[in-house]
């Protein structure tokens, strides 16, 4: 008797819960098999907390952001943080998911996560854990598929937001930044400054000259255009400075955390042109709410398919999107190695023949 058990990990992403209900819903209608969820990712698992997944508890849930599956977090079950003796220590834990695992019932795992979930259940894997993956960052940053769900709504979220500060900046002849999420890639940034007819657009691949930019505003005032539009990646940085880092979270697998570029540009741009300039950090209104129709219907995809490797046990495999088609690729292939945008590809290209300046 075959039983999948489903957990998402890392940061959320609008979508999870399509994949959750896609799973439930093919392995009950197509297979018979039963979908038990994990709560609160890989350290619920190690500490026994899940429940079965009825077609009923997965009902009414396409649209909604966040995860029906408790928390979800960044913990490693080969790095649990306990307190041993008063004192904070790393503790291997998998075996824990192994023993708890059997206990379900459950012949296979699906992981729904980015890059550090997805090591780890190929961790899981080598370990001998029937592991199948499910694509997932709003950063679209993950080798091996086309698009992660997530990234079309953060997209849109953060194209919305230069709709609005175009208005504002028209009224007030200010020069707008939007500062956008994406980690070390500048997806979010790229697209959504395209989408939204941004005259800046800086990137973590191609490192800026402020010089370039003031130019760039500079030729706009002349042409008689008193205010500017720069959108830039949380992980944009100047020509032989570093990332500018918000905020270190204790205790995390990835403590660093990007945020705060926007601020200290915006008061050397005013500075340099003389134009009253704000920055705007958009920050995690990209990771919440419902997920646009794009992203529920990869999210489906997605999810439909893992259940179907879960079920024909295609361990060690996960759910990808090449072209048009759903296929399975290795797990492996989708870690550490980070999908970049390409400075001389065809999207920079793309903003260069319409007159975006990348800071250079
Ligand atoms: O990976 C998703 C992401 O939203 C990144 O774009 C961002 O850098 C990071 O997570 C923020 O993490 P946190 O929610 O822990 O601040």
């Amino acid at each position: 008797m075959k039983k999948i058990a489903i957990l998402t990990g890392g940061g959320d992403c609008p979508g999870l819960n399509a994949v959750i209900r896609a799973v439930v819903k093919t392995a009950y209608h197509d297979y018979g098999v039963p979908t038990v969820g994990i709560k609160d990712g890989f350290k619920g698992l190690v500490e026994g907390r899940w429940k079965d997944l009825k077609e009923s508890d997965v009902s009414g849930i396409l649209d909604k952001g966040g995860t029906i599956l408790g928390t979800t977090n960044r913990d490693d079950p080969f790095h649990i943080n306990r307190i041993v003796n008063g004192k904070e220590v790393s503790v291997d834990e998998s075996d824990r998911v192994v023993s708890n695992l059997k206990e379900i019932g459950a012949t296979c795992l699906i992981v729904v996560g980015g890059d550090g979930s997805l090591k780890i259940a190929s961790e899981l894997c080598a370990k001998g854990v029937p592991v199948v993956g499910v694509p997932k960052t709003i950063d679209n940053d993950l080798e091996a598929t086309d698009i992660t769900f997530g990234f079309h709504t953060a997209v849109a979220t953060a194209t919305e937001a230069i709709d609005k500060l175009h208005t504002t900046a028209e009224s007030h002849h200010r020069i707008m930044l939007l500062e956008v999420m994406g980690r070390y890639a500048g997806w979010i940034a790229i697209e959504s400054g395209l989408a939204g007819g941004g005259d800046v657009i800086l990137i973590p691949e191609i490192p800026f000259k402020i010089g370039k930019i003031v130019e760039t505003i500079e030729g706009r005032i002349k042409r008689g255009r008193g205010f500017s539009i720069v959108v830039v990646a949380e992980g944009a940085h100047a020509e032989g400075e570093e990332m500018t880092f918000g905020r270190t979270v204790k205790g995390s697998p990835e403590p660093k955390r990007l945020g705060g570029v926007s601020i200290g540009l915006a008061q050397k741009l005013e500075e340099a042109t003389g134009y009253e300039t704000r920055a705007t950090v958009l920050g995690h209104l990209q990771r919440g709410g419902s997920p646009t129709p794009f992203d529920r219907i990869l999210a489906t995809r997605f999810g439909a398919h893992a259940a179907s490797l879960a079920i024909s046990e295609r361990y060690g495999t996960m759910s990808a999107l090449k072209g048009e088609r759903i296929k399975e690729v290795p797990i492996c292939d989708a870690i550490g190695k980070m999908k970049k945008v390409d400075p001389n590809g065809d999207l920079v290209k793309l903003g260069r023949s319409l007159g975006v300046s990348f800071g250079t």
